[in-house]
């Protein structure tokens, strides 16, 4: 599967502004994750997006995976000079993502993105918007996000989804240093 991208995710006006309340309250209390920050969704934002629609309909658009009911999701921030290098997600923690902008300043230079390598010259880039977002195989799919330049500014939330049908899973399973990856 290549990366998905959703022009308009379908989560409902009430959850969308819960989630947004939440990103903000959040955001006062990140933790640094390479070179941008993070934070974890409150547990109401996490059941509440596992519960939702929006999580329905990515576990169906994968019918042969038996993605997880419960989902990992966490905001990412980023600001001038943030980014994170190419990396694929942890197995251990989340095979699928759906990354879904929240937030996004542009600046006076060429927008950042967050790009994906699918074959060995074949970049594909994406500066989503709000309310955009991108589904993928991240465990699979090279990712990271370019570093952003002045005046910029992004939110993400990222909507992770573990398999229970793990049979390509590879067989070195070590908790590396990247165990607390928490997607782009
Ligand atoms: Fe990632």
């Amino acid at each position: 599967m290549g990366p998905e991208i959703i022009s308009e995710v379908a989560i409902d006006q009430t959850l969308w502004d819960a989630i947004q309340e939440d990103q903000s309250r959040a955001r006062h209390d990140v933790i640094p994750h390479g070179e941008r920050h993070i934070a974890r969704a409150s547990d109401k934002i996490v059941q509440a997006l596992g519960a939702s629609d929006f999580a329905v309909s990515l576990r169906a658009s994968v019918p042969d995976r038996n993605l997880s009911q419960s989902v990992y999701a966490t905001y990412l921030y980023y600001r001038e000079g943030d980014w994170v290098p190419l990396h694929v997600d942890d197995w251990n923690i989340f095979e699928f993502s759906c990354l879904v902008c929240l937030e996004r300043t542009r600046g006076s230079s060429r927008p950042t993105a967050t790009y994906f390598l699918l074959g060995r010259e074949n970049l594909m880039a994406l500066d989503l918007n709000v309310r955009e977002a991108v589904w993928f195989h991240g465990v699979h799919i090279p990712h990271g996000r370019t570093p952003l330049s002045e005046g910029e500014s992004v939110v993400l939330l990222n909507l992770g989804f573990s398999s229970s049908s793990r049979t390509d899973r590879p067989h070195e399973e070590k908790n590396h240093p990247e165990a607390t990856d928490a997607g782009t």
